[in-house]
């Protein structure tokens, strides 16, 4: 049975992974959508399945963001070799996400596919995660993060059906091998290195401001009272 200490560090450090990979996922995804909107402008259904998945996911970095404001401190410093995203893109595209051609993306079908591809088997990786993580006996000892997992856990499939669906229509395999085993890699690198790491760098600073400073993120009144960061 872990000790109280073990369990806090070891949410403090999931949730600020966590954290960083929502607000990456959120942020990222306006450039996403600009691609879809640029490259399949008729497609209307494809473009409010990926306009939900963006406010899905900055729904999940706001559940994360309330439960640090209720543990009365700040999420751990991270960088982006936490990000199993950039890790991806960097991987596949040779480049940060920041330096994707989005231009060169939306003209070349090959790269509008591949992108599809990342993010779809980035979102599988996180549900099967997910499902890892609601069996924790930590987890599960706290209701708050317990019931973020749980709303996460549920809107998932909708994060990779729509580009699956959209791979499928155009005929396209859903992914290739080499890409399958990029995942791979990049999830037991995060699990076995990254994660252990941070969980015992005593001295990880905190983030002084939130991410979302710029431009913070809000929820209507109606969406927050039926999530567990509403108190
Ligand atoms: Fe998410
Ligand atoms: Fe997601």
């Amino acid at each position: 049975m872990p000790t109280k200490a073990f369990g806090r560090r070891y949410l403090d450090v999931l949730a600020s992974v966590y954290i960083y990979n929502e607000f990456r996922g959120y942020t990222s995804l306006d450039r996403v959508l600009e691609a879809v909107r640029a490259r399949c402008p008729d497609e209307t259904g494809f473009i409010a399945e990926v306009t939900k998945h963006r406010a899905d996911e900055r729904k999940h970095y706001l559940m994360f963001k309330r439960w640090f404001e209720r543990q009365g401190h700040m999420p751990l410093k991270v960088d982006r070799g936490v990000g199993h995203i950039d890790r991806f893109i960097q991987w596949v595209f040779r480049c940060t996400i920041e330096e994707l051609d989005t231009g060169e993306i939306v003209a070349s079908s090959a790269e509008f596919e591949k992108l599809c591809r990342v993010i779809m088997l980035t979102e599988q990786r996180g549900y099967r995660q997910v499902e890892v993580l609601l069996k924790n006996r930590t987890i599960q000892a706290d209701p708050v993060m317990r019931k973020i997992f749980e709303i996460v856990h549920r809107d998932e499939p909708e994060h990779y059906l729509p580009y699956q669906r959209w791979l499928e229509r155009q005929g396209r395999a859903t992914a290739k091998w080499n890409e399958r085993a990029a995942d791979w890699c990049i999830h037991k690198v995060l699990m076995l290195i990254k994660l252990p790491a941070l969980f015992l760098d005593a001295g990880c600073e905190r983030l002084a401001v939130w991410p979302d400073w710029q431009a913070p993120a809000t929820l209507a009144e109606t969406d927050i009272a039926a999530l567990p960061i509403a108190a």
